[in-house]
């Protein structure tokens, strides 16, 4: 096909999923960022469509930077806002769940195949976002005389994806509709204790994060919904039928106006 002039040509081959999985694979964050950026564009220009890859990448072989070193989450270094230190260890470990979120968000798009396109450009809209979110991190962390990979971290997040790489209705059930739901909850309180000590700065990247979850966590129940209804199955009896198989507990505070916003029936959640 001649393109016109003013219609450059997609900026790297392979289609969404295949490029999905190629910054999956990426170690370099900066690169695995740009390469997100590149592909949305792309998309949106209508130039690289929803294709089947010839191979997919191992869920276990995720692109991440060496550091930091992941080890269990007993391991990890108690947080108070009250010292600087303290603020850096919260900070890194938001920070790592960011960093993971950006690979959750790939491997969503990269793994499932045969869902509409809309799946995966809300996907994409994700992986997006989660890449702003941890720069926004990081670059809060040297504004404090620290890096990201300073401080160890653990690995919960992509044991969840793991666990559902081979189901997609699995992966939105525990996935946004667990983990991501989970930020929306303990977010708020992280947000007090920081402006209690004065460190705005910080404040408004997590609230920018808090809005941007609510539409994470709204997407994943659109496609858990959509799952569902394909699959004949009711969504609410499905969820907590996952949570058991999964030994998943949920526990209070929820914060309900957020789950509201997000999608989540009271009913859904809350312990019964
Ligand atoms: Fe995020
Ligand atoms: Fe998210």
């Amino acid at each position: 096909m001649i393109r016109p002039a003013d219609d450059p040509p997609p900026s790297a081959p392979g289609g969404v999923r295949t490029r999905a999985g190629d910054a999956l694979t990426t170690v370099d964050l900066a690169a695995k960022a740009a390469l997100i950026t590149a592909l949305r564009r792309d998309r949106l220009a209508g130039r690289c469509d929803v294709d089947d890859p010839t191979e997919l990448v191992a869920v276990t072989r995720p692109g991440r930077p060496e550091r930091p070193e992941l080890v269990a989450p007993r391991a990890l270094a108690k947080r108070s806002v009250h010292t600087p230190d303290g603020r850096v260890a919260l900070i890194h470990a938001v920070a790592h769940i960011e960093a993971n979120a950006v690979n959750l968000a790939l491997d969503a798009v990269h793994r499932f195949g045969d869902l509409p396109d809309a799946y995966y450009d809300d996907w994409l809209q994700v992986a997006a976002e989660e890449a702003r979110h941890f720069a926004l991190l990081r670059d809060r962390l040297v504004d404090l005389g620290a890096a990201y990979g300073d401080l160890p971290a653990h690995d919960g997040l992509w044991a969840a994806a793991v666990r559902t790489a081979d189901d997609p209705l699995r992966r939105m059930a525990l996935v946004p509709r667990v983990l991501e739901a989970r930020g929306l909850d303990v977010t708020p309180d992280m947000i007090e204790r920081l402006r209690s000590v004065g460190d705005d700065a910080t404040v408004a990247v997590l609230e920018v994060i808090l809005r941007d979850e609510v539409g994470h966590v709204a997407i994943g129940t659109r496609w858990f919904r959509w799952l569902c209804d394909a699959r004949g199955l009711d969504p609410a009896t499905t969820f907590r039928r996952l949570l058991t198989e999964e030994g998943v507990r949920l526990v209070a505070p929820f914060n309900d106006e957020a789950r509201r916003a997000a999608g989540f029936e009271p009913g859904e959640y809350a312990p019964t």
